[in-house]
C-alpha cells in the first residue's frame, strides 16, 4: 500500500483522526465493555464457549463477540475482546475466573515466586488473541477502528499479588512498600511480556492500543511515579521506537489531579477519565495536553431517558473545544439495556455542535 493510500485509510476513521489531532464535526463513540454480559447475543455465545479464558482464546468465537455490538450500534471502533489477565496467564501463572465472582490467579508474593514465570512462551500461548484480530481487520467496516488492549503492569500486579481483585489492592501494596526491588522485578517482567504482546497485536492488525489501569488510584506520588508512570512510560517508549504512530489511550482510573504528570511523564496520545473527574478541571488541564476519552457514568446508561442524555450532552457540550472521544468512565454493566446504548450512540452521532 502507498503512503497516500494509507492516509486516506486512516482518514476514514474518526477515531484516528481524533488521535492526530485533526478537527472532527462530532467526537468518536465507541464504549469500554462495549462486548459482554449485557447483550443477549453475548450471554448465547459465552454459553457455548466453555470457560471466560476458553472463550478469549478462541479467535472465532473472540471476533465474533467483539463485532456483535457493532452489529447493533453505530459505533466508530470495535475492541479486541480479550481480559488484561490474560498476561498473567501467557507468563505461567494460573488464572481462572469464577461465576460471580471474577478472576482467581495463584498468588505470587516474593521475587523468588517469580522464577516459576517466564516470557518464553508468550507469543506462543498468546497467538489466538493475534489470530483474532487477523480475523477482524478483514471483516470491519472502512470506518471503524481496531484497538488492542492490555493491562498497564500496576494493574496486572495487583491481580498477581492479590490473587483477585480488592478495594486497597493491600497485596501489592505492601508487597512494594516491604520489598521494593523484588517488586521492581515482578513489574518488569509485566512490562516486558506487554510490549511483546502488544507489538504482535500491532502486527496483527491493532491500529490503536489502550492501557487500563483500573487500580491507580489512592497511590501515594512517589508510588504513583514508580508503579504508575514509569513502566507505562517505558511501553509507550517501546511501542513508539518499533511502530511508530500507532497511538496509545491511557487509562489511569481514579489517578485525578495526577492525570496531567501522567499524560507528560508516559507520552500517551490520549487519556480516558474515570466518572469522577470534573470536566471543568479537565478542560482546563487535562485537554491541553491531549485528547480526552470517557467520564459518561456507566449508571447513567443503565438509568437511560433523561438522565443520559443530559448526563451526554453535558459530557459533549464540556469537551467540544479540543479533541474529544465520547465513552464511558468505566466498563458497561451486565443490567445495562441495550436500547439505552442505542439511544447513547444516536445522540452522540447526531450531535451538531
Ligand atoms: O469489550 C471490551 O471492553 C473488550 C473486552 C474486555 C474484557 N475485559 C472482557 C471481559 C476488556 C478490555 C477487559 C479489561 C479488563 N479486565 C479490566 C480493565 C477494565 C476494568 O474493568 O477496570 C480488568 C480489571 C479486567 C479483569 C477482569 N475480567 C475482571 C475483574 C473481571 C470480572 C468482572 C466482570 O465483569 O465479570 C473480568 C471478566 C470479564 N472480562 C468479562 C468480560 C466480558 C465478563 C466475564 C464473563 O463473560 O463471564
Amino acid at each position: 500500500m502507498s503512503a497516500s493510500q494509507q492516509t486516506l485509510e486512516r482518514s476514514n476513521k474518526r477515531l484516528l483522526k481524533v488521535l492526530e489531532k485533526s478537527v472532527v464535526e462530532r467526537p468518536p463513540i465507541w464504549l469500554m465493555r462495549q462486548a459482554g454480559r449485557y447483550l443477549p447475543e453475548y450471554r448465547e455465545v459465552r454459553k457455548g464457549a466453555g470457560s471466560f479464558l476458553e472463550l478469549c482464546y478462541n479467535p472465532k468465537l473472540a471476533a465474533e463477540v467483539t463485532l456483535q455490538p457493532l452489529r447493533r450500534f453505530n459505533l466508530d471502533a470495535a475492541i479486541l475482546f480479550a481480559d488484561i489477565l490474560l498476561i498473567p496467564d501467557a507468563l505461567g501463572q494460573k488464572v481462572s475466573f469464577q461465576e460471580g465472582e471474577g478472576p482467581v490467579l495463584e498468588c505470587i508474593s516474593s521475587e523468588a515466586e517469580l522464577a516459576a514465570l517466564s516470557l518464553d512462551n508468550i507469543s506462543g500461548h498468546l497467538a489466538p488473541v493475534f489470530e483474532t484480530l487477523d480475523r477482524l481487520k478483514s471483516e470491519l467496516p472502512d470506518h471503524v477502528a481496531l484497538i488492542g488492549f492490555a493491562g498497564s503492569p500496576w494493574t496486572v500486579a495487583t491481580y498477581m499479588v492479590g490473587g483477585r481483585g480488592s478495594p486497597d489492592q493491600r497485596a501489592a501494596r505492601i508487597w512494594a512498600a516491604r520489598d521494593p526491588a523484588g517488586f521492581q522485578s515482578l513489574i518488569n517482567l509485566v512490562v516486558d511480556a506487554t510490549v511483546i504482546y502488544l507489538r504482535e497485536q500491532v502486527d496483527a492488525g491493532a491500529e490503536v492500543l489502550q492501557l487500563f489501569d483500573s487500580w491507580a488510584a489512592n497511590m501515594p506520588t512517589a508510588e504513583f511515579e514508580r508503579w504508575v508512570i514509569a513502566p507505562t512510560k517505558q511501553i509507550v517508549a517501546a511501542l513508539g521506537k518499533s511502530h511508530p504512530g500507532v497511538p496509545i489511550i491511557g487509562f489511569p482510573r481514579g489517578a485525578g489531579p495526577a492525570i496531567p504528570g501522567y499524560i507528560q511523564g508516559t507520552g500517551v496520545a490520549a487519556v480516558g477519565l474515570d466518572t469522577g473527574v470534573p470536566r471543568d478541571w479537565a478542560v482546563e488541564h487535562v485537554q491541553p495536553l491531549c485528547p480526552v476519552q470517557g467520564n459518561l457514568d456507566p449508571f447513567a446508561l443503565v438509568a437511560g431517558g433523561e438522565a443520559l442524555e443530559r448526563e451526554a450532552r453535558a459530557i459533549l457540550e464540556s469537551f467540544k473545544g479540543g479533541g474529544h472521544i465520547f465513552n464511558l468512565g468505566h466498563g458497561i454493566v451486565p443490567e445495562t439495556p441495550p436500547e439505552h446504548v442505542a439511544d447513547l450512540v444516536d445522540l452522540v452521532t447526531s450531535w451538531q455542535g
